[in-house]
């Protein structure tokens, strides 16, 4: 036997026994987006290396030392996707989609970090991306916001909370920065080894640490919300105002400074109560100079992106999805009764598409095909057995009953079949 070959460290195969909730989540957030008009896009899982450089920020974690890159047999310098916003900005560009016009879109599929694994942080993880391009807002990333709280409500999700914030202009970041980096300069000797190496290239970063002893640093910062221009404030205002009127509840948070730098304004992000450090399951904000700074025509835009493991774990542990079972189990005994069952099986899948049916297939005594159908929970089985089919029957035997076996005729079998299950056949979740 070979040596096995190991899956790569922070890559996950999705396996049947969860496959459910992930069609679910993936279910619900198509319908749903559909019903807020925003449409489906597919971009590539590979970009030049300089689109996310320049979008993402070349001082971020994700560009500094998160990126899968690597240069193909042209010579080309490219990277796995960390993220979809820079991507779907480029395919708008180059498909010449902007002038003018607004788009609502989203994207599902997997991104690609180099971070360290743990619980919900992984280094191939999929995302739900939404983006709405055109818009100045605050109306629009007030209607994004409800539309994540919607999804969270069809999914029977609770204990999420919304955290909010303003970035402001790059001017007024920028000022801040300044202040920030004086008063961080001011006690260096209290900054961990991560902080003073954000120092120079991302200090708004610093604000997001998570070490307990920094904690009385950061809230001893400067804010940001401080700085922010007047058209920002009243931006924000309106948005908090909308929120309001639709009855979302969040908190304003002034240290929501976000990963990537392409953000301006509104930022926000779902977080669970979970005390785990990876508690952020749907985060985004407002991007408006990201197209230009892309080459595009100046168009503001605004967008977030939930992690699909993140949910589906939360998912999973708020409720039990209903299990995978089939309906009807057929178990065939005797020689001719085997090419037989598989004929009227077809038979019924055409009259019954809806009907989930297993055949006993590789043979195997009575007993064992019984134990097979006991334990695929299915609450009907179908027994095609030679001595049936010289009578021109087949017996239906409930599983999950004490309702005794009974037989039908051959041509009557769909119909017997509705019967035992109390037609019509079960919805699948
Ligand atoms: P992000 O905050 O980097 O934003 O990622 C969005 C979400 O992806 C996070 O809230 C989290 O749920 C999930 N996520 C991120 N990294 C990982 C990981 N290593 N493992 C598992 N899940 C992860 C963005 O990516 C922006 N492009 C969002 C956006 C869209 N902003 C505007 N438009």
């Amino acid at each position: 036997m070979g040596e096995q070959i190991q899956a790569i460290r922070g890559m996950n195969d999705v396996l049947p026994a969860e496959i459910g909730a992930w069609q679910h989540l993936e279910s619900c957030t198509r319908e749903l987006l559909g019903q807020y008009g925003y449409e489906e896009i597919r971009v590539p899982l590979v970009e030049h290396t300089e689109l996310f450089k320049r979008a993402i920020g070349e001082h971020t974690d994700v560009v500094g030392k998160e990126m899968y890159t690597f240069t193909d047999r042209g010579g080309d310098s490219l990277t796995l996707r960390p993220e979809a916003t820079a991507g779907i900005v480029r395919a708008l560009i180059s498909n010449g989609m902007l002038r003018g016009q607004r788009h609502k879109l989203w994207c599902l599929g997997p991104m690609f970090r180099h971070e360290a694994p743990q619980a919900g942080r992984y280094r191939q993880f999929w995302q739900v991306d939404v983006e709405a391009v055109g818009w100045h807002g605050p109306d629009v990333d007030a209607e994004l916001i409800a539309l994540s709280a919607r999804l969270w409500q069809r999914l029977g999700i609770s204990g999420l909370t919304l955290q909010l914030n303003s970035l402001g202009t790059p001017e007024s970041r920028r000022d801040y920065r300044t202040r920030l980096v004086e008063y961080f300069k001011a006690h260096e000797s209290q900054l961990d080894a991560d902080s003073q190496r954000r120092l120079g290239g991302n200090p708004l970063r610093i604000l997001d640490s998570k070490n307990p002893e920094m904690q009385p640093l950061i809230r001893g910062a400067p804010l940001l919300t401080d700085f922010l221009d007047d058209e920002s404030r009243a931006h924000f205002a309106q948005l908090r105002q909308l929120l309001d009127g639709m009855g979302i509840a969040y908190e304003v948070n002034p240290r929501l400074v976000r990963g990537l730098d392409y953000y301006n304004r509104t930022v926000f992000e779902w977080i669970t109560q979970s005390t785990g450090a990876q508690n952020a399951v749907c985060s985004g904000g407002r991007y408006d100079g990201l197209i230009a700074q892309l080459g595009g025509e100046p168009t503001p835009a605004v967008g977030f992106a939930m992690g699909v493991e993140r949910l589906v774990a939360l998912l999973l542990a708020a409720r039990s999805l209903p299990p995978r079972r089939p309906d009807v189990y057929v178990v065939v005994n005797g020689e001719r009764a085997g090419a037989e069952a598989l004929r009227l099986v077809e038979q019924l899948r055409d009259q019954r598409p809806g009907l989930r049916v297993e055949v006993n297939l590789g043979g195997g005594n009575f007993k064992a095909q019984f134990r097979r159908a006991d334990k695929s929970g299915a609450p009907l089985a179908l027994i095609v057995g030679d001595d049936e089919l010289a009578r021109g029957v087949v017996a239906l035997k409930p599983l999950r009953s004490d309702s005794g076996q009974s037989e039908c005729g051959l041509a009557q079998l769909a119909a017997a079949v509705d019967a035992a299950l109390g037609a019509p056949a079960p919805a699948h979740g």
